[in-house]
């Protein structure tokens, strides 16, 4: 019997996240789950068996990211798949000046994404051998009104995703970028700005990327 992989899936808690962990354990995964809301990630750990664990995690601090790794190791061994798949996307006009909320896309989004290549990466040379997934959006591709920031940082997780890639190919290890189309998630949730919400909220437009 081939000994289980182990995957680090982030943004484990809701949505995309959740839906890879309950599908890589069905694949005979070891997963370690990642996100704040630690009680959302106990309810699904308790669903999906002693192959699924879960640490709390906030990806925009580098400690912790560490430390997921770290944790990950010591239940399972190694880490073979890292699943960076948190992500938020409070839109905003511009005038608005969400300037907060644009901080935290580039912390979440972009540092966030780093943060994991950079905790997973010493461990998949030194085997030569790993799969690093990062999830960027179809807003990375194409961008509207108050989608400029997340667009930039969902962009930004492609462009460093294919160095990644060209630059780990000779050592086994590969680099995918999934640029999602919209999906039903709490991803609107994290939307403060009223101008956008207003729209939203009229069903005219601002459809999810
Ligand atoms: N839904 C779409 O239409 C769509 C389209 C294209 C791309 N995407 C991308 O797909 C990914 C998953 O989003 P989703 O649609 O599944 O939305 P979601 O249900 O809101 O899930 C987002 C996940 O990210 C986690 N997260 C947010 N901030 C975090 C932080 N600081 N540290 C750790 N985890 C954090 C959340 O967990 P906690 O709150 O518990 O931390 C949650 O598990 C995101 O990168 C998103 O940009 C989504």
């Amino acid at each position: 019997m081939t000994k289980a992989k182990t995957a680090i899936v982030t943004g484990a808690t809701s949505g995309i996240g959740a839906a890879i962990s309950r599908s890589l354990v069905a694949q005979g995964f070891n997963i370690m789950m990642a996100g704040r809301r630690t009680e959302k990630l106990e309810e699904l750990a308790a669903q999906l068996g002693e192959t699924a664990k879960f640490t709390a995690t906030d990806v925009s601090k580098r400690d912790d990211v560490l430390s997921l790794v770290n944790q990950a190791n010591d239940a399972f061994g190694q880490v073979d798949v890292l699943i960076n798949n948190a992500g938020i996307m409070p839109i905003s006009l511009y005038s608005s000046r969400k300037v907060d909320d644009w901080d935290k896309m580039i912390d979440v989004n972009l540092k966030g994404t780093l943060y994991g290549i950079d905790a997973v990466l010493p461990q998949m040379i030194e085997r030569q051998s790993g799969h690093i997934i990062n999830v960027a959006s179809i807003a990375g591709l194409q961008t509207g009104p108050a989608f400029g920031v997340y667009s930039a940082t969902k962009s930004g997780v492609r462009v460093l995703s294919e160095g990644l890639r060209q630059e780990v190919a000779a050592q086994n290890i590969r680099v995918t970028t999934i640029s999602p189309g919209t999906v039903a998630t709490e991803l609107f949730g994290t939307i403060t700005d009223p101008a956008v919400l207003d729209v939203l909220g009229q069903g005219l437009g601002y459809q999810p990327m």
